[in-house]
């Protein structure tokens, strides 16, 4: 073989030239490619995967300890593949004394050993790669946990290291917190260490300080860490609380407003300790670094309006990838009104869309919408309605089974403190974070052993085995809507189009790219509906000839005739356009 000899002759030569260069071609072809947009739509990977929170705790517990971890997680990597989810962002699994269950992180480049270990980590990425599932991790970037070994040198003395990697301050006087900030959890934001007399602030419980983003050396570090973990494998993150990255220099008093809070305390306007300018241009830095491994980066980004939802994308769309539109999960109610002004808002915002319907801090989706008698329909009517809608869904783990809240009924039983410190008021956030329920062993078949939180009856009839068997469940309902949104090009690169915009009953909608479309007609109330489509001004058939549906999907009695959909109370159907 000519690439083989000593000493090469002169063709033998150009010849390696030539491959070297080739080599080299494809070398950077790959290098950009990766940054380049995935299809001719110009979308990229996240904007057609579809996203699936794992509280860690709670999904699989591979050593029978009572609590998941991530050899659990990598046991599922099939059944989530199956499911057709392609990445995984995992709540935080790095060292922590789990005041809030991980949100207090002791370290941040490393694996809690209850969760496993760093190597177990690496397997994970592993099979997820085997199994075309993305990881994407929890980065908390606001505060580190009390004992995190850079707030025990802060606390330590008035000249330590790293004393302003956090934000403390004199009192205004005896007994006197430095201003008005009330911490989320209860009480004031600001607790006095009595070692140096001086106030630390912390936006969460007092062992979650605030890190000082002020600092460079904070700044570095926590981009650094993003790096280490993408080189790791992970291909994103969820931003944590980046709302409340700065604080006002100044640290002026919020304006109190009337009333009191869950925890009792006065409501307040956070002016000067949330979302400040400042937030966006480290927004920007994180994207950078992200860009450079093709990574995504998601925003805990709770915001009152589009406008505010908006400039998380940054102006140039440098910033927040998929800032988190929280405005769903709060139309409590199945409103066809109040979603398609929801949508509407969102669609015309200037970045790609983010549905979410439940998550680990808010009652699951099940009990939102369910009426307790048709939960299950009504489940099925909302999986299908924001898995099909444009954008980037993420979804909750169990809510493909129609897992429900598990509330504590004792102050006692309480795990998650906010639940103690607000009883009966404020119960917690437990309910919604119970094991994943696999079948009807004990315990759902998350753990031998008695898990950290308690499974509710109904894992009987709501797991995935049981669910697996039986063609009409909330699972294979799930199943079957992500396999086509997968597959289906209207689902995947389509507009959205909002039919019958005054039915105040039945929210439907025409998804349609290149000729082809997809028609979604989705029943909100409980009695039966039949609703007649006009697609003539949208391209498809005519007034004398009108198009034609062809069920793709549907629930139990809905059926599609002609132009025409008949839906029996919370009903489903989505039908390809002819
Ligand atoms: C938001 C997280 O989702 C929540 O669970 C946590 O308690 C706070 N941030 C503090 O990190
Ligand atoms: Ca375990």
């Amino acid at each position: 073989m000519p690439w083989c000899s000593a000493s090469p002759s002169p063709t033998s030569l150009s010849r390696f030239v030539l491959l070297a260069i080739l080599v080299l071609l494809c070398c950077s072809f790959f290098a950009v490619a990766q940054n380049t947009p995935v299809d001719a739509e110009g979308h990229q990977w996240w904007q057609h995967a579809v996203f699936y929170e794992i509280y860690p705790r709670s999904f699989a517990d591979s050593n029978n300890d009572g609590i998941g971890d991530l050899n659990g997680i990598s046991s599922k990597m099939s059944y989530l593949h199956n499911l057709g989810v392609d990445a995984i962002w995992i709540s935080p699994c790095y060292p922590s004394p789990q005041v809030d269950f991980g949100y207090d992180v002791s370290d941040y480049e490393n694996i809690d050993p209850m969760y496993g270990t760093l190597a177990d980590f690496d397997g994970m990425v592993a099979e997820g790669r085997k199994q075309n599932v993305k990881i994407i991790l929890d980065f908390v970037p606001n505060h580190t946990s009390d004992q995190h070994p850079w707030f025990l040198d802060s606390k330590s003395s008035r000249t330590s290291a790293h004393r302003d990697w956090y934000i403390w301050r004199d009192g205004k006087g005896p007994g006197k917190p430095p201003n008005n900030w009330i911490s989320i959890f209860g009480g004031s934001a600001w607790t006095l260490d009595p070692t140096t007399n001086q106030y630390f602030y912390h936006f969460f419980y007092k062992q979650q300080p605030d890190l000082n983003w002020r600092n460079p050396a904070v700044e570095k570090t926590m981009l650094d860490t993003t790096r280490w973990w993408y080189q790791r494998g992970v291909s994103g993150f969820r931003l944590d609380a980046v709302d409340t990255l700065f604080e006002d220099p100044e640290l002026r008093d919020n304006p109190v407003l009337p009333g009191t809070n869950a925890q009792g305390d006065p409501n307040m306007e956070n002016q000067y300790n949330d979302k400040l300018p400042q937030v966006h241009e480290e927004l920007q830095k994180l994207r950078k670094v992200a860009d450079d491994y093709n990574a995504v980066l998601i925003g805990e980004t709770w915001t009152s309006n589009i406008a505010e939802l908006d400039r998380y994308y940054g102006q140039g769309s440098h910033e927040l990838q998929l800032p988190m539109d929280f405005m769903f999960t709060m139309v409590n109610q199945l409103s066809p009104p109040e979603f398609r002004r929801q949508i509407a808002a969102v669609d015309a915002a200037h970045g790609w869309p983010v549905f979410v319907i439940s998550n680990h801090d808010i009652q699951r989706s099940y009990n939102r919408y369910g009426d307790g008698k048709n939960n299950d329909a009504i489940a099925k009517l909302m999986g299908a309605f924001y898995l099909t809608l444009r954008g980037t869904p993420i979804m909750y783990y169990g809510e493909e089974i129609g897992m429900e809240n598990n509330d504590p009924i004792r102050r006692e039983d309480v795990k998650d403190p906010i639940g103690r410190t607000g009883w009966p008021k404020e119960k917690g956030r437990d309910g919604e974070r119970t094991p994943m329920q696999w079948n009807t062993a004990p315990n759902a078949g998350f753990s031998d052993a008695t898990p950290w939180l308690p499974v509710p009856p109904t894992y009987m009839t709501h797991n995935v085995a049981s669910e697996s068997q039986d063609a009409n469940s909330v699972l294979n309902l799930y199943k079957k809507v992500l396999a086509l949104r997968h597959t289906n090009q209207a689902l995947l690169e389509g507009s959205y189009v909002a039919l019958n915009k005054n039915d105040p009953n039945v929210m439907s909608y025409l998804r349609s790219y290149k000729g082809e479309a997809v028609l979604v007609a989705l029943n909100m109330s409980s009695t039966p509906r039949k609703v007649r489509f006009d697609l003539s001004p949208l391209g498809f058939g005519s007034a004398s000839a009108p198009s034609s549906l062809k069920v793709l999907i549907a629930s139990q009695a809905a059926s599609a005739q002609s132009n025409e959909v008949s839906l029996e109370p919370f009903g489903l159907l989505i039908a390809e356009v002819h």
